[in-house]
Formats: C-alpha cells, structure tokens, sequence
C-alpha cells in the first residue's frame, strides 16, 4: 500500500515556498558584469591577479584598484615585496589570508600583519611606505594570499592627515547564520550577519568575506546608493536569482552588479565540493574627476604634478628604520 508522508509533503511545499520567494525578490541586484581578474606584477616583481584598473575597467567609484596575491607556495628566501614607495589622496586595505607581511611608513607607524589580519592606511596628503615580507616567513617560506584595495577618498579629505589602521583577526567581527545552509561573514567593513566592523572609514564602506557552504545560500542588503561588486576566491558561486540563468562564476572573477536592488544574492553552487569564499565590497560613488598617475591619485593634473613635486622635494617624509 502507498503510504502518504504528509510531512515531507508540508516540508517540501514550505521549501518551494521559500525558493520562489528567494527568486521573486525583486529587490535583489542583478549582474551587470563578469570580469576576469588579470595577472600583472608590481613592487619587486610580485605577481597579482588584478581585477582593476585593467584593459576592461580603469576604476569602479569609489574604489581605485584590487589585487590578489597568491594563493601561492612560497620557497624559503623567495618571497618579494614592495619597497619604499609614495601614495597620496586615497586609501590602501590590506587583507591577509595567509603569510606574514611588514609594514613601515614615514608617519612612523610599523606594524606585522598575519593571517586573517587587516591594515587599512589613509594615506591622504601622503606617505611612503614599504610593505614587506616579514623576516622569519621571507626565510622560511609558507603560503602566501592576500588582497589589496585602494579606496579613492573624497576630493575634501585627498589633503587629509595620514592615518593608520590596524586590526588583528581577533578583533574582526564575525556573523553565522544556518538559516539556507552554513554561512559565515567577517565584517572588515559595514555590517553583515548582525556583526558591526570595529573600523572607522571615511566614505561609508562595505567590506565583507562570506564563506557558504556548498547549496548555502544568502541575501545581503546593499544601501542603494553603494555600487557594490564581488570577487570570488574558492568555490562556485550563482548570483542570479532565476534558475534558468544561472551562471556558475568561479575563483579570479570580479562580479559587478547593477543597482537596481537594495540586495544582493549570493549562493554556493550545490555541485562543488569546496565551500565558496568571496569578498563583497561596496561603497558611496564619489562622481568627482579623477588624475592619476600611479601611486598618487588626485582630481586635477595640477594636483598630480604638485604630488610628483612634493615627494621628489621629500616633503612626503621617509622612512626611518
Ligand atoms: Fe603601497
């Protein structure tokens, strides 16, 4: 005799339920573009994938640049780094995942950052600073992974004091949530999860690293007026909300999407094996003209030659060791 499971019934109904609300949600962000982050090398010869500023897009306002570094092996006594260089008029975000890296600068702030640690430096009306591998990693070797953003700042605080941030993976705010799988979030920047960052950002800023377990799934509001994209590091992620286009986007891509949502949809791919990790970043665009040239960013042409000036007649300071 056939015997009816009304509860698994009911259970499947409520699933349904809560699929097509997750799919009719009108208000979750769609995707406007998928890039493939580039392989450059900066510093001593250091190799990144760069999601941007490459040959497809020069900047997404309010950030300047993200690279990746790693995840690599690194051989005992391999490792470079970026010596004594000048910023001015942003900020530069360093996230490590993995490795030992140290920073100086000539405000004379020195600092290690390790695992799951992040330096956020606003470098403002400028500095110079090196970031290096530290000593005992350079020597021994070990993996190596890391991101880089710079955030452009607003045309009233290009000028502003030099400012140095650091904050150790033990004071990162974390959120979970089981409620469509397993999912994890560290709040460098903006809330997530419940979770508030401990940082202090001149814009508001959203910076967050999701971790879902594969089939987990999560819709994370994004105020409106942010531009908002993604960078996959591991794993398989669908941002789409309909199944019929969905679109498995993998490691070394940036996702950027459209604002026409206060949410966006993130979901690991039930097919994988590993859990996905991405980086949801957002912010407030600044819609002011931008002059660059490479480490100084600046709204006029002026602006960058008086930039050029300024660290060449050593008024950006230097490093003292
Ligand atoms: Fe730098």
């Amino acid at each position: 005799m056939l015997k009816i499971n009304n509860q698994k019934i009911i259970k499947d109904m409520e699933q349904q339920k809560e699929d097509n609300n997750f799919m009719d949600n009108k208000s979750i962000r769609s995707v406007l573009q998928i890039i493939k982050s580039e392989t450059t090398q900066d510093g001593e010869g250091v190799t990144l994938n760069r999601s941007f500023p490459n040959s497809y897009i020069s900047e997404f306002d309010p950030f300047l640049l993200l690279d990746e570094m790693g995840p690599m092996d690194v051989k005992p006594g391999k490792q470079k780094g970026f010596p004594d260089h000048p910023h001015r008029g942003f900020e530069t975000v360093t996230y490590l995942l993995n490795g030992k890296f140290e920073h100086k600068d000539s405000q004379g702030h020195a600092g290690t950052i390790s695992a799951g640690d992040v330096q956020w430096m606003t470098a403002g009306s400028g500095v110079i600073h090196s970031e290096m591998p530290e000593k005992e990693f350079s020597k021994n070797g070990g993996k190596l992974h890391g991101f880089q953003l710079w955030v452009n700042l607003p045309k009233s605080n290009k000028m502003m004091k030099p400012r140095y941030q650091e904050i150790p993976q033990s004071k990162i705010p974390s959120g979970t949530t089981k409620e469509s799988g397993n999912v994890s979030v560290k709040v460098i920047a903006g809330e997530s999860l419940g979770a508030k960052a401990v940082i202090d950002t001149i814009t508001p800023i959203m910076y967050l690293h999701f971790k879902l377990e594969p089939g987990a799934r999560i819709t994370q509001p994004v105020p409106e007026e942010y531009n908002a994209f993604a960078y996959v590091i591991k794993g398989k992620a669908l941002f789409e909300q309909s199944n019929n286009s969905n679109k498995i986007i993998e490691r070394e891509n940036l996702v950027i999407f459209d604002k026409d949502g206060k949410e966006v949809y993130i979901q690991a791919a039930k097919e994988s094996k590993d859990p996905l990790e991405l980086l949801l970043i957002g912010g407030i665009p600044l819609r002011e003209p931008i002059a660059r040239y490479g480490p100084f960013v600046m709204n006029t042409q002026q602006e960058i030659y008086q930039a050029i000036e300024d660290y060449r007649g050593g008024k950006l300071g230097r490093i003292i060791n």
